[in-house]
C-alpha cells in the first residue's frame, strides 16, 4: 500500500527545491487551492502555471481548511487522495498541504519566484497579506485565465443530476443541519425592505442565518444605509453603466463572497444581471425574489403590468438565479389577489407584505434541509 505521506512534501523540502532551482538559475512557480474534484479546468490551469517557470509547487488546502472555506460537506476527496492525484500530474513537481486559511506563511518561507492564480482573481483582489508577502520577496504575480464551464460546482451538479435522485436533493448536503448557520450575502439596489425582513427573521429566531455582507450597485441605496445602521458590513460595488454587471465588478463580487465564506447569495431587488463569472461559482446558491407569479411578468414593474393586463391575481416568487432574467427554477410562490380598483401602489404594498414572509421562509427551509453542496 502506498505511503500516503509520500505524496506531499514538507515546507523544508519545498524550500530546498526552491533553493536548488535558484542556484541553477531556474524558477519555482507556486499556486494554491482546494482542488477537491480535479477536472480538466484544473489540469489545464496547472499546465499553464508550470509553463511559467521550471517547476510547479501546489499548496493544497488541508481538509480542515477546505471545510472552513466551503462548508461542512466538503471536501469530497480527502487531503491524502487530493495530494496523490495532484502529484500524479506531469505538470506538478511538489505538493505541500497547509492548514491556514491563507498561504502568506508558506510564501514567506518558501519564497517562490512566480505566483500563479486563476482568473477569478485580479491582482487587486488578491488577499492583501498574501500580496504583501509576494511583493516583499519580489515574486512575479501571474493571473491565468480560467477554463470556461469547468468548475467543481458544475461537476458536482452534473454528477448528481445524472443520478435518479429527486432534483430537490441535489441542493443539499447530508450534514446535520445543526452543524452550521447559513451564511448569507444580500444584494440589493433599492430600499432594502426584503433585507430588513431577513434581518428581522434572524433576530426573532425563525431563521438560523448570518448576514455576512450587504452589497449594492447603487452608492446611496437605502439598503446600504439600513445595513450600516444595523451594524452589517455594507459595500458599494461600482458596477458600470450597462444592465449586465461589468466583468471587473463581478470578479470583485466573487472575491467578497468568498472572503465572507458565503453559502447563499440573496438578490433582494438587485437590478443587475449576473453572468457565469459569478453564476458558475455559486451555481444553485443564488436566489432572487420577484414581485410576480413567474413565469408571468418577468422584468421591471411586474405588478403594474399585471393590473394593466387584467389579471385576477398577482404575487411573488423566490427562484434560483440563472443567466436568464427572472428565470431559473422556482422554489416558492405566494399569491396575492388583485382587487377591483386596485392602484399599482396598493397592490405592490400587499405583494411586498408577502415577500417579507416568503423570502425568510424559503431561506429557513433551505437551512433546515442542510447547506448547499458548495
Ligand atoms: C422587491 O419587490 C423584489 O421583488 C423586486 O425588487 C423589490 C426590492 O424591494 N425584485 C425584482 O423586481 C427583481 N426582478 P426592497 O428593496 O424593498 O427589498
Amino acid at each position: 500500500m502506498a505511503d500516503e505521506m509520500a505524496w506531499s512534501s514538507s515546507v523544508e523540502d519545498a524550500r530546498k527545491l526552491r533553493d536548488a532551482l535558484d542556484a541553477a538559475g531556474k524558477k519555482l512557480v507556486f499556486t494554491n487551492g482546494c482542488f477537491d474534484l480535479l477536472h480538466a479546468g484544473h489540469v489545464r490551469y496547472l499546465r499553464q502555471a508550470r509553463a511559467l517557470g521550471d517547476a510547479l509547487l501546489v499548496a493544497l488546502n488541508s481538509d480542515a481548511s477546505v471545510r472552513a472555506l466551503k462548508g461542512p460537506s466538503r471536501p469530497v476527496t480527502s487531503q491524502e487522495d487530493r495530494a496523490e492525484i495532484m502529484r500524479a500530474l506531469a505538470s506538478v513537481d511538489c505538493v505541500v498541504v497547509f492548514d491556514e486559511p491563507r498561504v502568506t506563511k508558506l510564501i514567506k518561507s518558501i519564497k517562490p519566484h512566480i505566483y500563479a492564480k486563476g482568473g477569478d482573481y485580479t491582482i487587486d483582489s488578491l488577499d492583501s497579506g498574501e500580496r504583501a508577502a509576494l511583493e516583499k520577496i519580489g515574486a512575479r504575480i501571474e493571473i491565468l485565465p480560467l477554463v470556461p464551464g469547468r468548475s467543481t460546482t458544475s461537476t458536482l451538479v452534473r454528477l448528481m443530476q445524472s443520478e435518479t435522485t429527486p432534483v430537490a436533493s441535489i441542493k443539499y448536503s447530508a450534514h446535520e443541519p445543526e452543524a452550521s448557520t447559513l451564511r448569507l450575502a444580500i444584494l440589493g439596489s433599492g430600499r432594502g425592505t426584503n433585507f430588513d425582513a431577513v434581518h428581522r427573521a434572524i433576530e426573532q429566531g425563525t431563521l438560523d442565518a448570518d448576514i455576512r455582507v450587504v452589497i449594492s450597485d447603487v452608492a446611496d441605496a437605502p439598503i446600504l444605509q439600513k445595513a450600516r445602521e444595523l451594524g452589517y458590513e455594507a459595500i458599494h460595488l461600482e458596477a458600470g453603466t450597462a444592465a449586465k454587471m461589468s466583468a471587473a465588478s463581478q470578479k470583485q463580487l466573487c472575491d467578497i463572497l468568498r472572503k465572507h465564506e458565503v453559502h447563499v447569495v440573496v438578490c433582494a431587488g438587485f437590478m443587475r444581471i449576473l453572468t457565469e463569472l459569478v453564476l458558475d461559482d455559486f451555481q444553485d446558491r443564488i436566489v432572487n425574489i420577484h414581485p410576480s407569479l413567474l413565469p408571468k411578468f418577468k422584468g421591471r414593474n411586474a405588478w403594474v403590468r399585471a393590473i394593466e393586463e387584467g389579471e385576477l391575481e398577482s404575487g411573488c416568487t423566490v427562484h434560483l438565479v440563472t443567466g436568464e432574467i427572472d428565470g431559473g427554477r422556482i422554489l416558492a410562490q405566494e399569491t396575492v389577489p388583485i382587487q377591483l380598483g386596485d392602484t399599482p401602489e396598493q397592490l405592490y404594498e400587499r405583494i411586498q407584505e408577502q415577500e417579507h414572509k416568503l423570502l425568510p421562509r424559503v431561506l429557513a427551509e433551505w437551512r433546515a434541509r442542510g447547506l448547499p453542496t458548495e
